[in-house]
């Protein structure tokens, strides 16, 4: 292996890489944006969430990306990491979830807000991501068996689902951001796809 693929899969580069929303919410915290000292919870709330997104695409990504740049050291890199920036998912949408509380001000407010389609769809996509972190070790690759265990882990796509609604459905911007977001998963897809069906065609 070489020293830039063992720099790639190296814990610091991993630690740093799924760390740095930690680190990069300071920064309008820091320079006084308007944005955070309007309603730091809101604020947060909206950071954590683009967090979890952007890093569930990028774990998406990863069996796409490793077919169309199989020799790639940055994807065989992902790869290696992919279950770690898996529970990042996880860990980033609990404390996107945590702050619900604050956010809405009041525990019967919280409670209140459960029946709407759109809270819903985030709950669902945290239960099912706890799940999956929960499941991402060796241990219960073996308890599970290799096939089984990728069964499960298909939830992913459910999870994709009920994201994608959960982002669409913000009042303002939400559509296109997620386009914008999830675009570049869609065209891999179809990439992927598109040379699936040419090789069996061939
Ligand atoms: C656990 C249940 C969840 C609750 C109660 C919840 C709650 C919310 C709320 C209230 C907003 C709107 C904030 C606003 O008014 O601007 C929001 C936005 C958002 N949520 Fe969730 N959410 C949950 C789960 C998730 C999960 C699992 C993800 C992703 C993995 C996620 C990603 C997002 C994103 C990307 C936004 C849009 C942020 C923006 O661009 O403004 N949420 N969520």
């Amino acid at each position: 292996m070489g020293s830039w693929s063992r720099f790639l899969r190296s814990p610091w580069v991993l630690y740093l890489g799924l760390c740095s929303p930690l680190l990069l919410v300071f920064i309008p915290i820091i320079q006084g944006e308007v944005e955070y000292y309007a309603d730091p919870a809101k604020y947060l709330l909206e950071f954590f969430g683009k967090a979890a997104v952007i890093l569930f695409i990028l774990t998406m990504a990863v069996t796409p990306l490793r077919q169309l740049f199989p020799k790639a050291e940055f994807t065989k890199a992902l790869a290696y990491r992919r279950r770690q920036i898996g529970v990042s998912v996880f860990v980033y949408a609990l404390l996107h979830f945590l702050l619900y509380l604050p956010y809405v001000g009041s525990v019967s407010a919280f409670v209140e807000d459960w029946d709407k389609l759109f809270i819903l769809s985030g709950l669902l996509a945290l239960a099912l991501l706890m799940v999956l972190a929960g499941t991402s070790n060796n241990r219960s690759v073996r308890r599970l068996g290799g096939k089984g265990w990728k069964r499960l882990h298909k939830l992913a796509y459910v999870i994709l689902a009920l994201i994608i609604y959960h982002q669409a459905a913000q009042e303002k911007t939400g559509f296109r951001e997620t386009l914008v977001y999830f675009s570049i998963l869609f065209v891999l897809e179809v990439i992927r796809l598109f040379r699936y069906f040419k090789r069996r065609s061939a």
